[in-house]
């Protein structure tokens, strides 16, 4: 899967992390080994829906992108803000991987309900505590063995609230992974 990327999608991804490098503030894309692990997950996810809360410049949609075309599934990506949408619109377009990716402009709070099988999900909107809500919507719609990813799980609120929600969780498996601002990840039991 990471040894066919095209050469397009390639050009979109060195260009949205040197982006990153010069300017933490404005897309706030996972870095790259983030980027990469995401992919991997999904790939091994069972059938159901791909979603994506946050879609930013569209940096994690494309990684998610190689596991849902993979799969044979579309990813469905989510952004509040017009122009991040436009601009990963234009971002998954120039990369080759419109086929597999559908950004829309909307409300996670609004999507998250909006699939009841959900194999996969990866909510990253801010401010992260609310990510902390999501997870409570999602959950309950993942098939067995399906993924829920939280991006930004350092903060000591997260630490309180998320960290000690899951792992008491008897619904799934979680760890956090240490990233630099930490991942949640959760597989449906
Ligand atoms: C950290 S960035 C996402 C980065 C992206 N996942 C990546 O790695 O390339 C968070 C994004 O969430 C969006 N956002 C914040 N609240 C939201 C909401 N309620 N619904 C949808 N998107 C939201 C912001 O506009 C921002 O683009």
């Amino acid at each position: 899967m990471f040894h066919d990327i095209s050469a397009d999608m390639l050009k979109v991804m060195r260009a949205l992390e040197e982006q990153l490098e010069r300017d933490q503030a404005s897309l706030r894309s996972v870095t790259q080994d983030v980027g990469r692990c995401l992919s991997l997950l999904a790939l091994s996810a069972p059938p159901g829906a791909f979603l994506e809360l946050g879609s930013s410049g569209g940096y994690s949609s494309l990684w998610l992108s190689l596991a849902a075309r993979a799969k044979g599934v579309k990813l469905t990506t989510v952004d509040l803000n017009e122009k991040k949408v436009a601009l990963a619109r234009e971002n998954v377009a120039r990369a080759g991987a419109a086929d597999s990716v559908q950004v829309f402009h909307g409300d996670a709070f609004d999507f998250a309900t909006r699939f009841e099988e959900i194999a996969f999900c990866f909510s990253d909107i801010e401010p992260p505590e609310l990510n902390a809500k999501i997870y409570e919507i999602i959950v309950p719609r993942l098939v067995p063995g399906g993924w829920i990813v939280v991006d930004n799980v350092t903060s000591p609120r997260y630490q309180k609230d998320l960290l000690e929600r899951a792992h008491s969780d008897p619904r799934v498996d979680c760890v956090r992974l240490p990233f630099p601002k930490g991942d949640l990840i959760c597989r449906k039991c």
